[in-house]
């Protein structure tokens, strides 16, 4: 969703802002703009819809300057148009702000602001503290943004310029990320990481409630009561090539296919085959702790939902520890009942998902102990948490995640060992799934390699308006990340259901025209699993089943529209990771043969940072 950068040094400002939103495309957006600030003028140039406009309007409408903030915005506020977009000033146009995140208290703001005779002239929040920090008496810029801030109750990540203070931009961050970029005497900024590391990979962190001053020569850090608090910049280890597609047609191609290295990443160090156990130094608690746990609860949103779901299958089969996922989004809604012996797992790729962040302070509230699951190191779901596994996907640009939810499952495999390790999962079974996770990023490989085949079965699969997504216990939550990732970018209706409950209700959809993608390993459930199949397609549906060589179909009716998809077998806990990558790959391949814009589904964002 929105995203924030701004500029100051020797440089002309307004191409390299413009080049930094371009990074923060994948974000998901509806308009954008720039300020740039020169001869203690403020010039403003907006534009709604796709950036490319606004960069065409810059060479017939250039802004020239060496200061300037730019935005690329995602409507919460108003329609998406260029009166709402930002930056916005205030009356006078000596102030221009960029915000990220929502003023809860912008109603009360504006009509104050009305009543004392201002212009208000877009539907947004943020208007609001443009006009704030436009009015203030304050003697500096950081006194006037730390009042008008002191005003407004909400989320921001936000950045001001103002025509009287041209050396130097504030910012301030409350709930919604900022990275504060340090160059050969120029300074960045930026809402993601995703939009600095082409100018530098030295950057500090703002934490919630603080504010910054960047001058050409540096930066200071504030407490929203302005005194200084010490915040030192440091290298990041990323390499700036990770936020380029390089040869692949998407992001979400080139991150499909770096899953086996991030496997090995979120794996590496953690693995015991000595006690059969995983080292999860994050996580921050002792045995002790680990085995006075009665309960877990794990919460996340969308995919990252349904690899909760598998997650918790995992933790209650090696652990044997009552364990269920929610969608975050309603957690907080059903006024919880938080226990002391619960262990709450947040799970986020992003780490910025704002209804997982919202779960993950309820929680605390209530005095409950939450780990985070979290791929975006510094990200706000993992500060918030108690302690937690870091991911280690590597940066995951295209909307519909990949390498991140496969990395979730491992995060949740090595809890699970752990839990089950300190409980009653013997060290037998405990070094065969030790073992099992060594071998799954070759298999996850060996997977990847079968992409002819998945390409052409999508291709028939994308030709059909509606397919359900089956599958059984361990097989069910692969199944709905199936249909998720399916219609997320194919925009086909693909709905998910247990296996068993077909016969209950959707057996009367079946025909020639709905296909039906069947999860089956070879596992307990399997003649169960082939009975359900015997059912479809004996009433003409097409099938699609992903299942093991040693899985026998028997005498499927209408063999013609059967097509199986055999898979490397790892135990049968652990599955679920290549089932995944399977359907990850028919998902993409669907969405590719039906010429979608694949990193870019029509009205998603990258991460959800509204309620
Ligand atoms: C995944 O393909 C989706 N884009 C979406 O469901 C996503 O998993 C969800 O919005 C949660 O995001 P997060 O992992 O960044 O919290």
């Amino acid at each position: 969703m929105c995203g924030i950068v701004g500029y100051l040094g020797a440089r002309e400002a307004a191409p390299l802002i413009v080049e930094g939103l371009r990074r923060l495309e994948y974000r998901g957006y509806d308009s954008s703009g720039v300020a740039v600030l020169k001869d203690g003028q403020i010039q403003v140039r907006r534009e709604v819809g796709k950036l490319s406009g606004l960069a065409q309007m810059l060479t017939q409408e250039p802004v020239a300057g060496h200061v300037g903030i730019g935005h690329t915005r995602w409507a919460t506020h108003g329609p998406a148009n260029d009166v709402n977009a930002h930056p916005h000033t205030d009356s006078k146009g000596d102030v221009a702000v960029v915000h990220n995140g929502i003023i809860d208290n912008a109603a009360r703001l504006r009509a104050r602001l009305t009543e004392d005779g201002v212009d208000l002239v877009s539907d947004t929040d943020t208007e609001v503290l443009a006009h704030l920090i436009g009015r203030s008496e304050a003697d500096t810029l950081e006194e006037k943004v730390s009042e008008a801030l002191a005003q407004v109750e909400g989320t921001y990540g936000l950045a001001v310029v103002h025509a009287a203070y041209p050396d130097r931009i504030v910012v301030a961050r409350n709930g919604s990320p900022l990275i504060i970029g340090v160059g050969d005497h120029e300074m960045h900024v930026a809402s993601d990481l995703a939009a600095l590391v082409r100018y530098t990979t030295t950057v500090a962190h703002l934490d919630d409630g603080e504010l910054a001053t960047l001058t050409a020569d540096g930066f200071t850090t504030y407490r929203h009561d302005l005194s200084t608090v010490a915040r030192a910049a440091t290298e990041v280890d990323v390499d700036p090539a990770a936020y380029d597609a390089g040869e692949h047609d998407s992001y979400m191609h080139k991150e499909m296919l770096e899953q086996p290295e991030a496997a090995a990443r979120v794996l590496r160090g953690r693995l015991d085959q000595r006690f059969g156990t995983s080292h999860l130094g994050g996580l921050d608690l002792d045995a002790r702790e680990l085995r006075a746990i009665r309960r877990v609860k794990v919460l996340g949103c969308g995919s990252a939902y349904y690899v909760g779901e598998m997650g918790a299958a995992l933790i209650e089969e090696l652990a044997r520890i009552p364990a269920s996922a929610e969608a975050a989004s309603e957690f907080r809604y059903r006024n919880p009942i938080v226990e002391p012996d619960t262990l709450y797992v947040a799970v986020s790729q992003s780490g910025e998902t704002v209804d997982t962040l919202l779960a993950v302070q309820e929680i605390k509230r209530k005095g409950g102990r939450v780990v985070g699951l979290v791929n975006v190191v510094g990200s706000a779901i993992a500060r918030e948490c108690d302690g937690g596994i870091y991911l280690h996907a590597g940066p995951e640009v295209a909307v519909a995640s990949t390498k991140a939810l496969t990395n979730m499952f491992l995060g949740f495999a090595l809890l699970a060992l752990q839990l089950g390790r300190v409980r009653d999962l013997s060290i037998a079974d405990g070094r065969r799934l030790v073992a099992g996770l060594q071998r799954l990023p070759d298999q996850i490989a060996e997977v990847l390699d079968r992409e002819p085949e998945l390409a052409e079965l999508a291709g028939r699969l994308a030709e059909a308006q509606s397919l359900f997504f089956v599958g059984r216990v361990r097989g069910y939550p692969v199944a709905r990340e199936g249909a998720q990732k399916f219609k997320e970018i194919s925009y086909r209706h693909a709905e998910a259901y247990q296996t068993s409950e077909l016969k209950h209700g959707p057996l009367a959809l079946i025909d020639e025209s709905v296909p039906t993608v069947s999860v089956v390993p070879d596992d307990e459930l399997t003649e169960r699993n082939v009975a359900a199949l015997h059912e479809v397609a004996a009433r003409g549906g097409p099938l699609v089943v992903v299942t093991h060589a040693t899985v026998d179909l028997g005498d499927l009716p209408g063999q013609a529209s059967v097509h199986r998809v055999d898979l490397p077998r790892n135990e049968r806990e652990l599955d679920p990771a290549l089932m995944v990558v399977a359907l990850q790959l028919l998902s993409y391949h669907a969405a590719k043969s039906l010429g979608h814009d694949i990193d870019k589904p029509r009205n998603l964002a990258k991460s959800v940072t509204v309620e």
